[in-house]
């Protein structure tokens, strides 16, 4: 990539990787350094750059079709056969996200657990990356009270955290891969958005063979008395080639959460959705909308209600005219005491009076939170800080 060397604001060297800043962008160099245990170990593992730039790539595209929005510049053309990626400049978050499945590593020593036992639930741990310090665990109050990330910051970035999981998950398992653990890093944009960053390679996830139960990362030279070069890079080679495999994708289903649920109670809606729509992908805030009236479908309701459950922590109701629907969606998670945003639509002959009364004038027990007439922006802003407070 030539580019002029005036146009260099700095270079940083890390551990693995060489990253070179320039005006409207950053370029990473993958190295062939390998090190483990805080630096205790550092060895060369020829072409471990080439396969860690290779494998981040192919992984943040797959994640970048699910609208996780990266670091990776797309358009950019790089040598064959050189580790280097192009990517957006951001002000990084000092932490390191750690998403676990299984239990593994440190997680064990910590809590006296068993290597390899199933966690009833995906877990986000947030270590400050600080090489001195150790990468010490830090809690989330900690962290934001010393400032390292915003209150909301920390919520989006537990959602994108295991949204990632969720879908790499999914597509390790289809390529007969576990993956184990991973750790992450994002950064924030100029816009105020949160964007994921640095790599998702052998050197920073777990990944084992669901064929052999054999690890494909770098515990393989981490947990090694003798450094095998051969061994280890021939480990990560098998990751990307098993993770270009093309398996057959008809009836997969990615389990994917979404804590944000919209319905809307007809197509003539789709104005508004898409206001909530547009803010929450601002935020990154997963979401999943659905159309469907109360009235002449309750039925379907019931069901795509239940089948949010339990995942769903908050759901936006668009509806005009008589508007049931955030009232009958209020009652059938009363129980589960959810907040229901109700967003009430102005249409003739009444513009919008009926359905702002039917939707504020709920018995008591049985609340709607109402936003104006047609006002999607602040049901999805609301239903952010209902999710952050
Ligand atoms: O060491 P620990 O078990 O906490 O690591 C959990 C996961 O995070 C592993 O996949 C490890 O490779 C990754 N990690 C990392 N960089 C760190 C700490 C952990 O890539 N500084």
């Amino acid at each position: 990539m030539a580019a002029a060397e005036q146009d260099v604001v700095k270079v940083l060297c890390g551990k693995a990787k060489d990253v070179t800043f320039f005006k409207d962008h950053i370029e990473i160099l993958f190295s062939d350094r390998i090190t483990a245990n805080n630096k205790e170990k550092a060895d060369i593992l020829p072409k471990k750059g080439y396969y860690n730039c290779e494998i981040s790539k192919l992984l943040f595209n797959v994640l970048e079709s699910f609208d996780v929005s990266t670091h990776m510049k797309q358009l950019v053309c790089v040598p064959e056969g050189e580790g280097i990626m192009c990517a957006k400049s951001l002000n990084m978050i000092p932490l390191e996200v750690i998403v676990r499945n299984l239990a593994c590593g440190s997680f064990c020593k910590r809590y006296g657990i068993k290597n390899k036992t199933i966690l009833a639930q995906p877990i986000v741990e947030f270590c400050v990356k600080d090489d001195d310090l150790g990468d010490p665990f830090i809690s989330e109050d900690v962290a934001v009270a010393l400032e390292y990330a915003t209150k909301l910051q920390i919520r989006q970035v537990k959602y994108l955290a295991l949204r990632v999981n969720e879908i790499l998950k999914t597509y390790f398992t289809l390529r007969l891969l576990i993956l184990v653990d991973f750790k992450l890093e994002f950064g924030v944009d100029g816009s105020s958005q949160i964007i994921l960053a640095d790599e998702i390679s052998p050197d920073t996830i777990r990944v084992w063979s669901a064929v052999t139960g054999e690890s494909h990362d770098k515990d393989v030279y981490r947990n090694s008395i003798t450094f095998e070069p051969e061994k280890v890079i021939a480990r990560y080679a098998e990751v990307l080639v098993r993770l270009k495999e093309d398996p057959v994708l008809e009836n997969v289903h990615f389990n994917l959460t979404y804590p944000i649920v919209i319905f809307s109670g007809s197509e003539s809606d789709n104005q508004i959705v898409e206001k909530v729509t547009f803010e929450l992908k601002k935020y990154q805030f997963p979401f999943v909308s659905k159309v469907v009236s109360a009235h002449r479908n309750p039925e379907k309701l019931r069901k795509f209600v239940k089948q949010t459950q339990p995942d769903a922590k908050v759901y936006i109701c668009i509806a005009g005219l008589s508007a049931a629907l955030p009232g009958v969606v209020s009652a059938q998670v009363a129980d589960l005491k959810i907040p229901v945003i109700a967003v009430p639509v102005a249409s003739p002959p009444m513009n919008g009076m009926d359905a702002l009364l039917s939707a504020v004038q709920m018995p008591p027990g049985v609340p709607n939170l109402v936003v104006g007439l047609n006002n999607g922006r602040n049901a999805a802003i609301a239903a952010i800080r209902i999710l952050t407070v």
